[in-house]
């Protein structure tokens, strides 16, 4: 266990307004910031932090907590993992020992020093003198064009083809067969025997921004499948939160980013000159990638191959990043199926001019529908038109709007008003499906269907209502928490019907005391999302601050009741049940029921 006062200190000693200032752009409400969710995509603010309780809650998503909390989703880490990353933010040393034994399994920097081992391995590989070697040198210094210095730069390497290189040298650095396969740098065989996981393949090492080495994608040589491996998520690496190449660009992306879609295609472009180049991991574009983007700039140029498949996964990487507000546009090459082909018939030159000529997002969809679609066919021209206007719908500025309007209009030969027409009832057809998504996401969240942190909460939510009630209270106050103590205690775990409220109960007792800050305690016991929960209870409380006093008797009272109905609906005692039957009687005469 973390000692409180290392809890105590990290937390007091992080301003929450300023780390959090790091990852979303905050504005003043009242006493609070707002500013976009980095949880969950929406585009009027609904994540605020409290600066008065060093808390953030988002009233869209339920996502909440502390400074710890909030480090734990953003950077992915474990408890212990996201305390020691505050404490180093502020400047104290957690030398606590016990940090690092409740942990995850694998000590994360031990996993990075083997990352870091295996390229250098790969990398003197590469540079042997022996024909294997040399095959693999010619691959990419000749049949890929790329100079030593470039080589070297991204720290590319070669695999040998060998089922046990790799493996035996790590080994050898003593580094256990739990981490090898943890790393996804080896395989067990049945046998139980570990073998070395790339084989043969030329080896692009994937850097974070604090440049470690996380994982690897490794190519083939030839023709033969799959063209690439890539590392597999391990306790140090998650392929949907990372982006190649960010650890070069990150520093030189204040104007843009290029989004492409190959380790080639960055590596290509970074040599011509181009820093600025990121590509995902081999999965398509996720929100979590789309949002680191947009820490690091608000522009982003996508350049993905000009296939089918290219101009699909363009699509949704448009969708996903202007979600997060970043201004997107499309490059449109042509003669070359990728940047990186591109740059080896043209030239950098060539692709400087295409950038800078990259296509607003409307131009990219004109061109994509004329392209699509022979305007000669009147049903043609009619779905034409219609993805154009779906297009158009999608703009917020309406005098934006107008010219795309305009440009169409035009185009299609058709008055300007009836396409207006048209286009307006798809903006209202669209608000109305927004509005009704959002109201069915906040009475899911209210009636807590499709509850996964509290399952039980649906089958009773009346009673579990009045526990979170209770439980918001317990956080909020001090001289609710002492009532626990007191003999008898005002409340005991067996007042509750929910087992997750009964878990939330017993930690506030046994582990919060005096003071609120110890809230953060509670980081150790739950997961994000059940902590998010939580503070959503003290939240909720906090806003009501009258009669307090009261609403905590009734509360309790309330349950009691709960507790002893149950207890007499799950007897087989027949008297009690018809108790029962006679008190709902009188309740549904009272007309509660
Ligand atoms: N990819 C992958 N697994 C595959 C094929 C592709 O993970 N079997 C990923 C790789 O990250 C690759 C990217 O998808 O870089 C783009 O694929 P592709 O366009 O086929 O590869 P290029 O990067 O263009 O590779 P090359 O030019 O070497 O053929
Ligand atoms: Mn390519």
């Amino acid at each position: 266990m973390i000692p409180k006062e290392v809890i105590e200190e990290v937390v007091a000693r992080t301003d929450i307004v300023q780390l959090i200032s790091g990852y979303v752009t905050l504005k003043r409400a009242g006493s609070n910031m707002v500013g976009l969710c980095p949880f969950h995509s929406e585009r009027t603010p609904s994540f605020t932090v409290f600066t008065g309780s060093n808390s953030f809650y988002c009233f869209g998503c339920g996502a909440g907590g502390d400074a710890i909390n909030f480090v734990r989703r953003t950077e992915n880490l474990d408890y212990p993992d996201a305390v020691e990353f505050l404490a180093k933010r502020v400047g104290i040393t957690v030398i606590d020992t016990d940090v690092h034994e409740t942990r995850s399994r694998f000590d994360r920097k031990r996993m990075l020093e083997m990352n870091r081992e295996a390229a250098r391995f790969f990398h003197e590989e590469l540079l042997k003198d022996n024909p294997e070697a040399a095959t693999a040198r010619e691959y990419l210094l000749g049949k890929r064009a790329l100079s030593r210095a470039t080589v070297n730069h991204f720290g590319l390497g070669y695999a040998p083809n060998s089922f046990d290189a790799l493996t035996p040298h790590l080994r050898a650095l003593g580094y256990t067969e739990d981490e090898l396969v943890a790393g996804a740098l080896s395989g067990r065989a049945k046998t139980g025997k570990l073998y070395d996981y790339f084989r043969g393949r030329v080896m692009f090492p994937i850097i974070d921004v604090s440049g470690n080495v996380i994982a690897f994608g490794g190519r083939v040589l030839d023709d033969s499948k799959p063209k690439y491996l890539n590392s597999s998520d391990t306790p140090v690496f998650k392929k949907t939160r990372n982006l190649f190449a960010l650890n070069f660009a990150r520093s030189e992306c204040a104007e843009r980013l290029i989004l492409c879609e190959g380790y080639m295609d960055v590596i290509a472009l970074h040599a011509a000159g181009f820093p600025q180049a990121v590509a995902t991991l081999g999965t398509a574009i996720t929100p979590d990638q789309a949002r680191i983007m947009s820490r690091y700039s608000k522009r982003v140029v996508i350049s993905y191959d000009m296939d089918e498949a290219g101009r699909k996964a363009a699509d949704k990487a448009m969708r996903l990043l202007e979600e997060v507000g970043v201004e997107v546009t499309l490059l449109k090459i042509s003669g070359a199926k990728d940047p990186d082909e591109f740059i080896r018939n043209s030239g950098a030159d060539a692709f400087r001019r295409v950038l800078d000529a990259s296509q607003s997002k409307f131009d990219y969809t004109l061109d994509r529908v004329l392209s699509k679609y022979d305007l000669i066919d009147p049903q043609e021209k009619i779905k034409a038109l219609g993805e154009l206007r779906e297009a158009i719908a999608g703009f917020p500025s309406s005098s934006e709007r107008e010219v795309y309007i305009g440009v169409v209009a035009d185009k299609f030969s058709i008055p300007k008003k009836s396409l207006r027409e048209d286009i307006d009832r798809s903006i209202n057809r669209h608000r109305r499906e927004y509005k009704k998504k959002e109201n069915d996401t906040l009475r899911q969240s209210i009636t807590g269907y499709q509850d996964r942190v509290n399952p039980e909460f649906s089958r009773t939510p009346g009673i579990a209502r009045t526990e979170e009630t209770v439980l918001g209270l317990l956080l909020c106050d001090p001289t609710y928490r002492a009532a626990l103590h007191r003999d008898p205690p005002v409340l005991t775990e067996d007042d509750f019907l929910t087992a997750f409220s009964r878990r939330v109960f017993c930690a506030v007792r046994d582990k919060i005391g005096d003071d609120d800050w110890e809230i953060s305690a509670l980081n150790e016991d739950f997961t994000p999302e059940e902590i998010g929960r939580i503070y959503g209870m003290r939240n909720r409380r906090m806003q009501l601050t009258d009669n307090g006093d009261k609403v905590f008797s009734d509360c309790v009272a309330a349950l009691r009741e709960a507790v002893a109905d149950q207890k007499i609906k799950s007897s087989d005692d027949p008297m009690a049940a018809l108790q029962q039957i006679l008190k709902n009687k009188r309740k549904e005469d009272k007309g509660e029921v």
